[in-house]
């Protein structure tokens, strides 16, 4: 496996396939490595699988983790390694936005109407999606992969992402891998390296919540039921719904296809989950 800093060493994997991510990485990335990997040999001459490792500063808030944000350069490059990844791309801020990640967004940018609409997370974090369409825009400008490989654990992101490259025309086939989770329910996420033992006893309650919305027969039930295992677990509520699983907007019924999405915060750590319903 290669490691190459800068976009102009990255022409002879042209057209691989992609996996984004910020490092840190758990299970839950090297799944998406391996999907990617599978997708990349189904090809008569297998395609190059490329992780690219950036702390994207643009989807931080002033005040967010961004600074403190897990950085594991070598561990990760191990992990891609043994996932099955060809190439891991880290580059410098600068190549990534040549003007400064303060320049404002190329307009030609489409953030898509689940980024905006839905009131979930870009509610909390008006920036998130705005950075996270620009560097994955820019990721695949670099990259320019035929493929990528995207977590459904950040769920209104990985449709976020699908919409943009619909409406822009981008060339690239988005793939989803479903959410890895500890043998106890907890979905794993770079951020759980920050959850106290007790803590991480209450962050539970996001799972929990999720599987009894898949037992409820209304939205009203469903909802309820997640916001009363989340206050027993002391989890600071910020959204706790089901919503249509494509355009993320309000349902009346629990109709095949919708999701049923958490967010909240257990101390400092805000979490976010999801699950089919
Ligand atoms: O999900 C992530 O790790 C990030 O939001 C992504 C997609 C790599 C963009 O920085």
């Amino acid at each position: 496996m290669e490691i190459v800093w800068s976009a102009v060493d990255l022409e002879p994997v042209y057209g691989g396939v992609c996996v984004p991510t910020m490092g840190a990485l758990h299970e839950g990335h090297l799944a998406l490595i391996r999907r990617a990997r599978d997708e990349a040999d189904l090809h008569a001459q297998s395609l190059p699988v490329v992780v690219t490792i950036f702390v994207n500063p643009t989807q931080f808030a002033p005040g967010e983790d961004f600074s403190r944000y897990p950085r594991t350069f070598d561990a990760d490059c191990e992990k891609c390694e043994q996932a099955g990844a060809d190439v891991v791309f880290a580059p410098e801020v600068g190549e990534v936005y040549p003007n400064g990640p303060e320049a404002p967004i190329d307009p030609h940018i489409i953030i898509p109407a689940v980024a905006r609409e839905p009131g979930l997370e870009e509610r909390s974090r008006p920036q998130f999606f705005i950075g996270v369409c620009r560097v994955v825009h820019r990721l695949f400008e670099l990259v320019r992969p035929s493929a990528a490989v995207f977590g459904e654990k950040d769920y209104q992101q990985l449709l976020t992402i699908r919409a943009m490259v619909a409406e822009m025309g981008l060339p690239v086939t988005i793939y989803s891998e479903p959410t890895v989770r500890d043998e106890d329910g907890l979905a794993l996420s770079s951020r759980n390296v920050y959850l106290a033992p007790p803590q991480r006893k209450r962050a539970l309650g996001l799972s929990k919540a999720l599987k009894a919305a898949r037992s409820a027969t209304s939205v009203t039930e469903a909802e309820s039921a997640m916001r009363s295992i989340l206050l027993a677990n002391q989890v600071e509520i910020d959204y706790a719904v089901v919503r249509e699983a494509h355009t993320l907007m309000p349902i009346e019924s629990m109709a095949f296809g919708a999701r049923a999405l958490v967010a909240g915060r257990v101390g400092a750590v805000r979490l976010i989950d999801n699950m089919a319903v």
